[in-house]
């Protein structure tokens, strides 16, 4: 795991940008997981404004809420059109993500790895992190080796997110979400992680053991995982005098 601590989210995301940016330009064809949330927002200004060419790049989204369209305001996929997909030459045909409407919900799930499988994999996985250590929808007590699939939200989770949807009572209780196993199969995995109430769900991730109850710690297994957080984000973190020399040390050719 490779942990990189910025001064503020702006400096994060900018490096996140960065980073997503030399992807695209090593691999016009890259495959894409991308996250939602606030967390990925300026990251997706940044990856707006740097006008890179999206035409042959595939993308898959971690997750959405059941019984929500695309239409609907707080779905996913509305989100990502917004804040992204609208602002980019990518090709509609090349965007996935969870349909909440989906019919045969286990059908659905089982395309949906299959069509990750069919593009060679994820080449490059965004994440986010719940404040109870969730990665996609996968709340604590996911197998880690759990594919896409329906889940039953959280009670913190459903009150995280209450503040998108206005009452808590309107956040829908299950989603559909790419499971551990599929996020673990991205060739390289970027968790994204700002302000104090990440902090402790990010120092059990990043420095306690890896464990079902927080679903992020098993990037401690991910051969080429790097978490970018801000300093709130870090203010648990033991060993950040470690992680900020190794950031420091770094030669050129290996920065963004
Ligand atoms: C949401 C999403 C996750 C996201 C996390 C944090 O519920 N399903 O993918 O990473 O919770 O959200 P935020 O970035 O808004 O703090």
């Amino acid at each position: 795991m490779e942990v990189i601590i910025q001064p503020d989210v702006t400096a994060a995301s900018q490096l996140a940008a960065r980073m997503v940016a030399r992807q695209l330009r090593e691999k016009p064809n890259s495959v894409l997981g991308l996250p939602t949330g606030s967390t990925p927002l300026l990251l997706y200004r940044e990856l707006v404004a740097l006008k890179l060419d999206w035409r042959r790049v595939t993308t898959f989204n971690l997750d959405e809420y059941v019984g929500l369209g695309p239409d609907h305001p707080q779905s996913y996929a509305r989100f990502m059109w917004e804040n992204l997909f609208r602002q980019v030459n990518i090709l509609r045909k090349n965007v996935h993500i969870p349909d909440g409407l989906a019919k045969d919900i286990p059908k659905f799930c089982t395309r949906y790895e299959r069509q990750i499988r069919q593009v060679g994999g994820i080449d490059l996985q965004v994440l986010g992190i719940g404040t109870d250590g969730h990665i996609g929808f996968n709340e604590p007590s996911s197998s880690l080796a759990s594919r896409t699939r329906i889940k039953t939200l959280t009670a913190e989770t459903r009150r995280d997110n209450a503040r998108f949807f206005g009452r808590e009572e309107d956040v829908p209780h299950h989603v559909i979400t790419m499971g551990i196993g599929t996020i673990m199969e991205a060739r390289q995995v970027l968790l994204l992680a700002f302000g104090e109430n990440k902090a402790a769900a990010v120092a059990a991730a990043v420095e306690g053991p890896i464990t079902a109850m927080c679903p992020a710690s098993i990037l401690q297994m991910h051969p080429v995982a790097k978490i970018v957080v801000d300093e709130a984000a870090a203010g648990r973190l033991q060993k950040t005098d470690y992680y900020r020399w190794v950031f420091a040390q770094k030669p050129l050719w290996q920065r963004w």
